[in-house]
């Protein structure tokens, strides 16, 4: 699924995170140590406090003594408000005990019986302890009967968590605060680092039909952008000589129909400006007859590339064979040539996959325009090849070169080398070689063309 989420939202978001994340998990590394620390801290204390206790229970050597051992506790641990003790006699009865404290009795007596040396966390009330218990033996000859006195002593460990609950309030604050800075960082990076696509979506949105030649600026934004800039500046340039063709063809089109029509209408209100006899009005119905000719053999040749423009060429797909389909354009040349001595010649041979009348419509097309530029008594020759993966038809024909200025702009629609002979109906649209190259390309293939003093030569490569 598609999140619509912005960018700068997800990056705000994600510092954010990212960053109370690692603060937390370095508190809880912290704090954990420090609580080490003051276990560590308690043991050694409590273990001190032990070693003064024991000496002063081995200097017992008998059950008399027990009451002066309660006392000297006592007195021992006066003045130390953080230390509380414990001392039950071999009996169990209870030696010392410091003043209102409420020690967990049977919890004392079984890490006694345990032999555990560690030390036990507990609450009394408000107050929390920790402790450390001790079976000691004192020096009372066994035979008067039991001898080993436990204690316990513990020390008050309120402070400890006092303290721990600020820090821990000061680091929550801590991950808090640093949560929302780098949320605002990340915020600030994002909206800086995507100024260059709002000023690219500002440049774009300010491109019309008008304004084609607008393009964005390549140099100044991150280099992340600058392929997309560099893709959508070349888009806007296809575009834009899209458009500017398809804008001149449209002008280029009024200007040729202006001309058989003005024509058409010049010789009508001639005719009709005064009465006349039926020779005229048929001479002149004549003339109109042919503009009309000329104007219908454009429309349908427009047609016909509008169809190309479209992709919707290529109706069927043969095999055809190059030198039978030349050879039958000939039969329909040969009055023509004769008339003007023009040989015309074919050699080699060469199939391509495509549609027939579409392939002899591009050859007849380089053929009546060779017929049209070859001088009285010159040639003309079809040279039919395959090589490789490539079948070429090459028309040929003597004549006078075309101008190399010329020679690139040859195949655009209504271009004519010679602008002398423009507008007469009874020479060619100009849409002859456009004709032709649509085909050729609808079939994949490619035009070339050439010329210098010995011959013009027009060359149609398909792939096989
Ligand atoms: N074999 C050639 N020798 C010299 N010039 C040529 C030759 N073939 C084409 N041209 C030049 O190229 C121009 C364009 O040819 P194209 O076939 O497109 O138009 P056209 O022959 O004038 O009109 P249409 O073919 O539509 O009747 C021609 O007007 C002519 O000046
Ligand atoms: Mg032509």
């Amino acid at each position: 699924m598609k999140s619509k989420w912005s960018i700068t939202t997800r990056l705000t978001l994600l510092f954010a995170i990212v960053s109370s994340g690692v603060l937390l998990a370095f508190s809880g590394i912290v704090i954990s140590a420090i609580e080490k620390h003051f276990v560590e801290q308690d043991t050694d204390a409590l273990h001190g406090k032990m070693v003064l206790v024991e000496s002063a229970v081995a200097r017992v050597r008998a059950p008399q003594e027990l009451q002066a051992l309660g006392q000297l506790l006592h007195d021992a641990f006066v003045g130390h408000d953080d230390l509380v003790m414990l001392a039950l006699a071999p009996d169990g009865t209870t030696l010392h005990a410091s003043a209102g404290i409420d020690f967990p009795l049977d919890q004392i007596r079984r890490i006694a019986s345990a032999g555990r040396v560690d030390t036990f966390d507990w609450q009394a009330g408000k107050q929390a302890y920790r402790g450390l218990v001790k079976t000691i033996r004192s020096s009372i000859p066994p035979a008067a009967g039991s001898s080993s006195i436990v204690v316990a002593i513990a020390i008050d460990i309120d402070h400890h968590a006092t303290f721990m609950a600020r820090f821990g309030k000061t680091l929550s604050a801590l991950a808090a605060a640093a949560a929302l800075t780098c949320g605002l960082l990340g915020w600030l990076i994002a909206h800086r680092s995507l100024a260059p696509l709002r000023q690219m979506k500002e440049q774009a949105s300010a491109v019309t039909a008008n304004r084609l030649d607008t393009r964005l600026p390549e140099a100044s934004i991150p280099v992340e952008l600058a392929g997309l800039a560099e893709t959508l500046n070349q888009m806007l340039e296809r575009l834009e000589d899209a458009f500017k063709r398809l804008s001149d063809f449209s002008s280029d089109l009024a200007h040729e129909l202006r001309t058989p029509i003005t024509n058409l209408t010049t010789q009508t209100q001639v005719a009709l400006s005064i009465p006349r006899d039926a020779q005229s009005y048929r001479e002149t119905l004549g003339s109109n007859a042919e503009e009309f000719e000329h104007l219908s053999r454009m429309i349908s040749d427009m047609l016909f590339l509008a169809k190309a423009d479209h992709g919707l060429m290529l109706p069927s797909s043969t095999s055809i064979g190059i030198e039978q389909e030349v050879v039958e354009l000939f039969d329909f040349y040969d009055a023509l040539a004769e008339e003007r001595q023009v040989t015309l010649s074919v050699d080699g041979d060469g199939q391509i996959t495509g549609d027939r009348l579409m392939f002899r419509r591009a050859i007849s097309n380089l053929l009546s325009n060779a017929l049209r530029h070859t001088p009285m008594k010159g040639r003309i020759s079809v040279h039919i090849q395959s090589a490789g993966s490539q079948t070429s038809v090459t028309v040929e024909n003597t004549g006078q070169a075309i101008a190399a200025e010329d020679l690139p702009y040859l195949f655009d629609r209504f271009y004519r080398a010679d602008k002398a002979r423009t507008h007469t109906s009874s020479e060619g649209t100009g849409l002859g070689l456009a004709i032709t190259k649509a085909i050729v390309t609808a079939h994949r293939g490619r035009v070339e063309v050439t010329s210098d003093s010995s011959g013009t030569r027009f060359t149609l490569i398909f792939p096989r």
